[in-house]
């Protein structure tokens, strides 16, 4: 038995790793259906974002996170899609294209050629503008989260620049790449409200807040200062709280500074030590940030959180601990099996005594959890997740999976063998279609026409189909996933795995 499945492992590893081919090309093109139909009532703009070339001239990158960023656009308007790929043209990007080799080290391990000499002392960082993506106020901006977002035109993708957003952030500042949308902030009279972070490391780490208001005004900002080193990727917000889990790492700088390796490589979980829950309240009036006491692991994601009484809930994708790819391993190599997967837990903590619980949801490997936008702070049932196509196990993301956390029932759409799912995004169908789309802003206005139903939508997400060597947009229906694709739509060339998207209710079609 043992031979075919390594067999069969090392199938999807050559599969999952080609997904991870540069594609230094740029479309613009309409999109056709390759079976089923776009539905007519699906309004407005997916964007993704995600390393667009893992290698420089030649040169591979030597994590996926080091990649420069490439935006893809997908818009929906009256059953037809326009789709559209671009650079993000940060200065890295330009300098290193026309030099034609690599001339930053990468956070995450990508070293200059030229061994460790070369990289001696060279801490300048690259800003790759591959990880989030955010349509606020007309404003599209490309995120990374050690430093300032890069402004897009949220049509042709054009890169307008550094943003900083007003003045607000100095430059290389950090603004996080996982801001959350309050659907309704009850200091703003129940407007949207967009909550972000920036986190600067040092010796100690300062968590700066902020908030933004439908006009990408800023409407509250908090700053504070923790113990130690933090490494914090995501947060997760509720009507009252910004919520962060700072996990047990250990920073080791001397080899990054003496150009053994990738500022990131210094990273390393602590066994046996416990995770930090930071607490912040959003609004000065309800006082300091407070701090209690959790299980260890290591979480890169937040699903969502709520309040309940005195309790904080807080459902996360937990890993045993930090992986990192050290110098000497090719991530295109990596062996699945002998890593930990992420798997959905919930964290219950009592504000009033400090107790903290954990309990896991379920066994199945996950990441990229996202739900109805309607719900971000609030009670909620259903999550959706990309997952891997086995019940347990460590594995490459092969489907998208919907969890009911009011019945434990659940919904597998399998992309397995030879598919490979991205973060699904989740769009809210709207009540009528006269009013999909009608005004600004980008997120808010969606919610408030949008079906009462909390599953009431469609999941979109891209699938990188390993058989041809091409991505594909899905569109499912979020009530019955098992049903297949309502549509797919194939981009003719493969899209590298990406990392995040949004969905914006703005549409541009070409001119022509
Ligand atoms: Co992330």
């Amino acid at each position: 038995m043992t031979l075919p499945e390594v067999g069969a492992r090392s199938t999807l590893l050559a599969d999952w790793a080609r997904g991870y081919e540069s594609q230094p090309n740029e479309y613009a093109c309409w999109l056709e259906p390759s079976a089923g139909h776009i539905p007519a009532e699906l309004h407005g703009t997916l964007y993704r974002n995600g390393p667009g070339l893992l290698d420089i001239a030649g040169y591979p990158v030597h994590h996926p996170f080091d990649g420069d960023g490439m935006v893809v656009a997908v818009s929906f308007r009256d059953g037809r899609a326009y789709y559209r790929n671009r650079f993000v043209r940060t200065a890295g990007y330009l300098a290193e294209q026309q030099a034609g080799r690599p001339l930053f080290r990468g956070v995450f391990g990508t070293q200059r050629p030229g061994g460790w000499f070369t990289n001696l002392l060279d801490l300048r960082l690259k800003n790759v503008a591959n990880t989030g993506i955010l349509p606020w106020a007309g404003r599209l901006l490309a995120l990374w989260e050690a430093a300032e977002p890069h402004r897009l035109d949220p049509f042709s993708l054009e890169t307008l620049g550094l943003d900083r957003l007003d003045g607000l952030l100095r430059p290389g500042d950090a603004f996080a790449a996982h801001y959350h949308i309050d659907p309704a902030c009850h200091w703003d009279g129940g407007a949207p409200a967009l909550v972000n972070f920036g986190v600067n490391v040092g010796r100690n780490t300062r968590i700066d807040l902020y908030e933004f208001d439908p006009a990408f005004r800023l409407a509250r900002q908090r700053a504070f200062q923790i113990d130690g080193f933090a490494f914090l990727h995501d947060m997760a917000i509720t009507p009252h709280y910004a919520i962060f889990i700072q996990n047990p790492v250990r920073y080791e700088a001397l080899p990054y500074a003496l150009g053994l390796q990738g500022a990131a490589q210094g990273l390393a979980s602590v066994p046996g030590r416990s995770s930090t829950i930071i607490v912040l309240p959003r609004h000065t009036a309800l006082g300091e940030p407070r701090t209690f006491r959790a299980p260890g692991g290591f979480v890169w994601h937040h699903a969502n959180a709520f309040e309940a009484g005195d309790d904080l809930v807080i459902d996360s994708v937990w890993y045993d601990a930090y992986v990192g790819i050290d110098p000497a391993t090719d991530f295109r190599r990596i062996d699945f099996a002998a890593l930990p997967p992420g798997r959905l837990a919930r964290t219950t903590l009592n504000l009033r005594t400090g107790a903290v619980e954990r309990r896991q949801v379920d066994p199945r490997c996950c990441e990229f959890p996202v739900l109805h936008p309607a719900q971000v702070g609030r009670p909620y049932r259903y999550l959706y997740l990309a997952a891997a196509d086995a019940p347990t196990g460590n594995a490459p993301l092969q489907a998208i999976w919907k969890l009911d956390l009011h019945t434990g029932n659940q919904q597998l759409w399998r992309a397995a063998p030879r598919g490979f799912v991205s973060e699904p995004i989740f769009v809210p169908r709207p009540k009528s279609a006269a009013v999909a789309g009608a005004v600004s802003p980008d997120v808010g206005d969606p919610l408030a026409n949008s079906s009462a139903l909390e599953d009431d939508g469609w999941l979109l997400a891209l699938l990188y189909d390993a058989a041809r060597h091409e991505t594909e947009v899905v569109i499912l229906d979020a009530q019955d996933l098992a049903r297949g694709p309502l549509a797919r739509l194939g981009l003719g060339h493969h899209i590298p795995h990406g990392l995040h998207g949004a969905f914006s209710s703005r549409v541009s079609w070409p001119s022509t």
